[in-house]
């Protein structure tokens, strides 16, 4: 399954890709993931993609699409990925399209995630990582068992620098402006599903399913 998820902050993208990366056995590319990584790390891509980050803009282009490309390379991708955050921008479309032709892979489907965007500032209010594993929960649809610990490893639950209200608007007024224009793009090419993504967690798992034609 080579699968790219559209949607704004917020939208579920990256808690639907860890669910279709069980269901599938293909890797979830995020590249929000991997920027907090090299900003946690301190490494030079890192520092480039902080300030970026810190107010809700997009990271050059010139860089995801090279984080991009060195992903797609590894072994683990031989039989698929899901895109979770990538593409954003237009250019960055046009450069998976050309990376992608040169592996002489093709994508099979996308999925965007369509959502109301008020809800989404509540939603992201709510969201909390742990700092150890990455696991996502959410303080009232998806709480931990215990608040503030991870069910999965028991690490510490944060909320993520950019979950900020006024960065969170910042955030929704980019995805708007530069990466909205991609539901058209696919749309053209044939491969675009809309999803429902107000709907409980499990629904949009299962109307994702649907729309790929493929079993539980
Ligand atoms: P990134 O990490 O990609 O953030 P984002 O796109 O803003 O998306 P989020 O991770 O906020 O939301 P999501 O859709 O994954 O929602 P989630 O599943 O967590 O990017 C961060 C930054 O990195 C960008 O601002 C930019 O600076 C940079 N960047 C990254 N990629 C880039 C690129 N390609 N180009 C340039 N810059 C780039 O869900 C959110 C919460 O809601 C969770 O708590 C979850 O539990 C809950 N939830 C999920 N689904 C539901 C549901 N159906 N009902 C109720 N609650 C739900």
């Amino acid at each position: 399954m080579k699968l790219i998820l559209l949607g704004p902050p917020g939208a579920g993208k990256g808690t639907q890709a860890k669910m279709l990366v069980e269901r599938f056995g293909v890797p979830q590319i995020s590249t929000g993931d991997i920027l907090r990584v090299a900003v946690k790390e301190g490494t030079p891509m890192g520092l480039k993609a902080k300030s970026c980050m810190d107010s809700g803009a997009l990271v050059p282009d010139d860089v995801v699409v090279g984080i991009v490309e060195e992903r797609l390379q590894k072994d683990d991708c031989a039989s698929g990925f899901i895109l979770d955050g990538f593409p954003r921008t237009v250019p960055q479309a046009d450069a998976l399209t050309k990376t992608l032709a040169v592996m002489s892979k093709d994508l099979d489907a996308v999925i965007s995630l369509e959502v109301d965007i008020e809800a989404l500032v509540a939603r992201l209010a709510g969201r909390r990582t742990c700092k150890a594993c990455g696991a996502g929960y959410h303080l009232e649809y998806e709480p931990p068992a215990k608040p503030g610990v991870c069910d999965t490893c028991g690490g510490k639950l944060i909320q993520r620098d950019d979950d900020q209200e006024e960065t969170i608007r910042n955030r929704m007024a980019v995805y708007l402006d530069q990466t909205l224009p991609l539901v058209e793009y696919y749309g053209k090419s044939g491969l675009l599903s809309k999803v429902d993504g107000m709907l409980p967690i499990e629904d949009v798992r299962r109307a994702i399913l649907d729309a790929l034609q493929v079993a539980e």
